[in-house]
């Protein structure tokens, strides 16, 4: 009434990557944490979230630990009358241990139409990354790239990218990336990304209760706004 308007948070309804299993990896470290992680989530607008845990050299999660973790989380939810859908996947960092769990047709924890996140080493650009994921796409799977955008190793070029594009590989761009949370190079990349209808999911990749805040301004940018009222963004799907 005074010409003060909130700004509006619109959110991509499926939030497709974040860290939410209590302490198995470099996310959220206790259930009451989580918790409010996901309060928070409910809060800005999300309906549900698939939680990717790393399964990386670091965090050598198994996915019963994963799936374990996940239940204990939603019977916290269900007794404090949480009303909110969280699933279950993992990060998957590509190296020959993931190649050796595909080629031996080990399961892989997806999340709706065979979707796979995986990332790569944000320093080096990996030997065997398109061959692996060539492998999991002749599997049936869809390998989505977690946050293209933060991949140091491309000096700012995209031009890896476009090719794993071209191959088929889908890209989940980090939210807070469109305002600079990770820098300028990962939000010029973002922009880029978004400029070329090359971004097929949004992610938070929250990690902890304190990036909320980056989260919320990241909700509130234009290109975020476009990309949630587009038909091309995946996330909506997964409800
Ligand atoms: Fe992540």
């Amino acid at each position: 009434m005074f010409g003060w308007k909130k700004k509006e948070l619109t959110t991509p309804v499926v939030d497709i990557h974040s860290h939410l299993i209590p302490a198995i990896d470099d996310g959220v470290r206790t259930l009451d944490k989580s918790i409010e992680v996901v309060k928070a989530f409910s809060k800005i607008g999300f309906q549900k979230a698939i939680t990717t845990p790393h399964i990386h050299p670091n965090y050598p999660n198994t996915h019963d630990q994963i799936l374990e973790g996940l239940e204990v989380l939603q019977i916290k939810l269900l007794s404090e009358r949480i009303d909110f859908e969280i699933e279950a996947a993992a990060e998957y960092f590509v190296d020959d241990i993931f190649m050796e769990k595909i080629k031996k047709k080990e399961e892989i924890l997806s999340f709706g139409s065979n979707y796979v996140l995986v990332e790569s080493s944000f320093i080096n650009k990996p030997l065997f990354f398109e061959t692996c994921l060539f492998e999991l796409q002749s599997k049936g799977y869809s390998p989505v790239l977690a946050h293209p955008e933060r991949y140091r190793f491309l000096e700012g070029d995209i031009e890896w990218l476009q090719q794993l594009k071209e191959m088929g590989v889908l890209f989940q761009v980090t939210i807070s990336s469109f305002t600079g949370f990770y820098g300028k190079m990962p939000q010029k990349i973002a922009k880029t990304l978004y400029e070329k209808s090359m971004v097929d999911f949004l992610g938070s990749d929250l990690h902890n209760n304190d990036q909320i805040r980056f989260l919320r301004e990241g909700l509130q940018n234009s290109m975020v706004h476009k990309l949630c009222a587009s038909p091309g963004l995946r996330n909506k799907s997964l409800l």
